[in-house]
């Protein structure tokens, strides 16, 4: 268990590096797996979600080492195509992996899931696109077993743009025979990172970005370099924390267009943004406007990850800010523990109404899930007194040092 305690109170100041993103490496240490190649990563960051891959990638024979932020995969010696129950459970991006085996060995053995408890999650679409490609697909007593023994390319229409299913169906589509076209996919940065690393890897795919994705197999290279991007939710996150707290934050080597609807909420709410290259200012009073309505929608719309992160920084908001989810059934989990913080969020079925307060006040709080966690410190550094957050390792599955980040900003934030 992780206990976490902030003192709140304090402005934070000065300038951090954001970490590789978590949501972009995932797919991609999946998809080092569709060839016997090898793969060096840079800028991966160090979490609990990418030690999960690792475990995978050793289980199937891989080699799989980490130093520091590089990543080095040898996927010459894989052995296997099926994943156990145990580490299907320990993320949700385990299924991504689904693709990518079916890809390389023509079979994939895997169980529903784990990751956030979100909502119900289903990854119905992951399997009607890879049976589109010609795989033959059956689910007993929690097992899913999925087999081709030839793919064909073909046109699959997704009817919601999954981030998942559309990276599933990109990973599957390299292996078969002809040209895949997904319609409909997710635009979300991290889908535009597998490109980049699919023909990195020699494959040939357009389209990231657009909801039309193409994807022709060609023949892998030998090995493959790539440098992961920047974390547009770790971002989002540190600046809804100088938003609360107040100060002056400058992000750096990060993409301020992937979190543009974050920052563009953040500068309504009274913050001044000021965005160079790969720098993003943000300066705080810590009294902030309430501002919206916000709507969470699949990219380029608000991301549903930044959702606690920014309700968190607008708590003692002047003002009636209204957040509709409407990505994930049970994405409010933050509300009660933020209550207790002395908060006022009413909910109306998929909204929550945020009354902003004079203060908060410290209180104890049990991370509800990663972002939701995360939230429980952004609002800790805006109350009065100490806050613990008791977590079962939600926060480190997302964010790398992330005590060690807001210590450096000046932030009074302490992890045992
Ligand atoms: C990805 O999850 C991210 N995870 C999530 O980030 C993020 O919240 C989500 O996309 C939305 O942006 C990773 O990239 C590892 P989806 P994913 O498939 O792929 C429904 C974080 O905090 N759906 O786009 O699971 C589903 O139930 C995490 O870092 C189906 O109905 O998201 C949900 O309501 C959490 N059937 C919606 O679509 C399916 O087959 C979006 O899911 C698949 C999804």
């Amino acid at each position: 268990m992780d206990h976490w305690t902030v003192r709140g109170g304090r402005k934070l100041y000065g300038a951090c590096r954001v970490q590789g993103s978590k949501n972009a490496s995932l797919p991609i240490l999946a998809a080092s797996v569709l060839a016997g190649t090898e793969t060096e990563l840079t800028n991966v960051p160090r979490l609990k979600d990418i030690d999960a891959a690792l475990r995978i990638l050793r289980h199937l024979g891989c080699r799989a080492e980490q130093e520091g932020n590089d990543l080095y995969i040898d996927a010459r010696g894989l052995v296997r195509s099926a994943v156990p129950h145990a580490l299907m459970l320990e993320m949700r991006s385990s299924v991504i992996f689904m693709g990518a085996l079916l890809a390389r060995c023509g079979e994939a053995r895997l169980s529903p899931p784990g990751g956030c408890q979100l909502g119900k999650r289903p990854i119905d679409l992951h399997l009607a696109a890879l049976r589109q490609l010609g795989a033959e697909v059956t689910e007993r007593e929690g097992e899913i077993l999925c087999r081709a023994s030839k793919l064909r390319g073909t046109t699959i229409r997704l009817p919601f743009p999954s981030v998942g299913a559309t990276e599933n169906a990109m990973l599957a589509a390299t292996a078969a025979e002809g040209e895949t076209v997904i319609e409909g996919a997710a635009r979300e940065p991290e889908i535009r990172a597998l490109q980049d690393f699919l023909n990195a890897m020699g494959c040939f795919v357009h389209g990231a970005g657009s909801g039309h994705i193409v994807i022709t197999p060609r023949r892998a290279r030998s090995s493959t370099e790539f440098r992961i991007q920047p974390d547009r939710i770790a971002a989002s996150t540190l600046a809804c924390a100088a938003a609360a707290a107040g100060g002056e934050l400058t992000l750096l080597d990060t993409e301020s267009a992937h979190f543009s609807t974050v920052l563009h909420f953040l500068k309504q709410a009274g913050c001044a943004i000021m965005t160079k290259q790969r720098c993003v200012t943000v300066r705080s009073s810590g009294r902030l406007r309430a501002v919206g309505p916000i709507t969470t929608e699949p990219y380029p719309g608000f991301p549903t990850d930044a959702q606690p992160v920014l309700m968190a920084a607008l708590l003692r908001a002047e003002g009636v800010t209204r957040i509709r989810e409407t990505i994930f059934e049970n994405r409010f989990r933050q509300v009660p523990e933020l209550r207790k913080l002395g908060a006022d969020i009413a909910m109306e079925g998929q909204s929550a109404v945020i009354r902003g307060v004079e203060r908060l006040h410290g209180a104890s709080l049990t991370a509800t899930d990663l972002r939701g966690g995360a939230a429980m410190l952004v609002a800790g550094l805006a109350a009065e007194g100490e806050t613990r957050v008791e977590d079962e390792g939600h926060i480190a599955r997302g964010y790398e040092s992330f005590d060690r980040v807001l210590s450096d900003l000046g932030a009074d934030v302490r992890l045992n």
